[in-house]
């Protein structure tokens, strides 16, 4: 059975893919920053690796034995992620540090999850590392996949919180459009790319909605009582400069953010899942898990 070692399987897309491979019978291994992390995959895998991956040497013959790489490693664009680590650490030079151990690896197979239109706004760190990490990975002389999503459901679970409290709020008139890709569909999607040769894959959900429906289907599911609010762009923009200045990495964030809400970004579409079917599922697990924490101390599954 091939041996596939997994990077970002603590991650909102990495546990999918470490979920589907093990259906897939793959012979899986994790890298992982602490052994505590490696807990959380015990369903999937006992076998992991833990390594600071933002340290060349502690990367070195990681890739030894291992036929096939996936990465879906990267940092967070979480408002709530405070890691000091910037864009260009992570998702192009720890990525960058893994493709030369894999070519020196003889590995078979790389597949990167990167971003869709990653291509089209190198002005923004976000877009440049995802899109220069896959260059060097076409020039690898490894059989690739590049797979773009252009936002995934669990990129959204923040904002629950916010519209808890009554703080979900549209930049500008919300009515840019999208089709956010379930997590599971495009875990499927990263796992089937193992088998084509040099893949670029271009994928999103099966509906498409506009930035506005995302947040109302939120506010509407956690906290109905509350109401959206509208922050108008030049707001938003306004706070962008001082930002850059101070505070580079969430200056990084928020111009991703004002650059893919200003726009229409829609992918291929695949899957089954809707988004506000998930949302659901996702609002009631929390709820269930703070309202039953015996179930968490007894080791019974708090989000299946
Ligand atoms: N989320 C989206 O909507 C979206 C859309 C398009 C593209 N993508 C891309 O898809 C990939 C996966 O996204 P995701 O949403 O699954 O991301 P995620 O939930 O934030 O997971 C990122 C993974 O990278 C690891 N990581 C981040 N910083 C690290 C560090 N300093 N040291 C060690 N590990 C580190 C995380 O480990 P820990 O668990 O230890 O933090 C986690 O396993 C990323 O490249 C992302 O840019 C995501």
């Amino acid at each position: 059975m091939a041996k596939l070692l997994l990077f970002g399987a603590t991650g909102n897309l990495g546990r999918e893919i470490a979920k589907v491979a093990k259906l897939q019978g793959y012979d899986l291994t994790v890298v992982v920053r602490n052994e505590n992390k490696a807990k959380q995959l015990a369903d999937f895998t006992n076998k992991f690796i833990v390594a600071d991956i933002t340290d060349a040497r502690a990367l070195t013959n990681i890739c030894d034995g291992f036929d096939i790489i996936i990465s879906a490693l990267g940092k967070s664009v979480s408002p709530n992620d405070d890691s000091k680590a910037s864009f260009q650490d992570i998702d192009l030079v720890a990525n960058s540090n893994i493709l030369n151990e894999a070519k020196k690896s003889n590995v078979k197979k790389f597949v990167y999850v990167s971003a869709f239109h990653s291509e089209k706004y190198l002005h923004l760190e976000y877009f440049r590392v995802h899109h220069e990490f896959a260059e060097l990975l076409k020039l690898s002389g490894i059989n690739y996949s590049i797979i773009k999503p252009p936002a995934i459901f669990s990129g959204f679970l923040d904002l629950i919180e916010m519209a808890k409290k009554g703080r979900l709020f549209n930049i500008g008139k919300g009515d840019k459009k999208t089709n956010p890709v379930y997590e599971l569909d495009l875990a499927g999607e990263c796992v089937a790319s193992i088998n084509e040769e040099n893949a670029i894959k271009e994928i999103g959900g099966r509906t498409i909605y506009t930035r506005r429906a995302l947040n109302e289907i939120i506010q509407k599911e956690v906290c109905s009582a509350k109401k959206t609010k509208n922050i108008p762009v030049w707001l938003f923009k306004s706070s962008l400069p001082i930002l850059k200045v101070f505070k580079r990495n969430t200056y990084d964030k928020f111009a991703f953010f004002m650059a893919v809400l200003q726009e229409d970004t829609i992918a291929p579409q695949v899957g089954e899942m809707k988004f506000e079917d998930h949302i659901k599922m996702k609002n009631r697990n929390q709820t269930t898990k703070n309202m039953e924490p015996t179930n968490r101390l007894a080791g019974l599954p708090a989000d299946e």
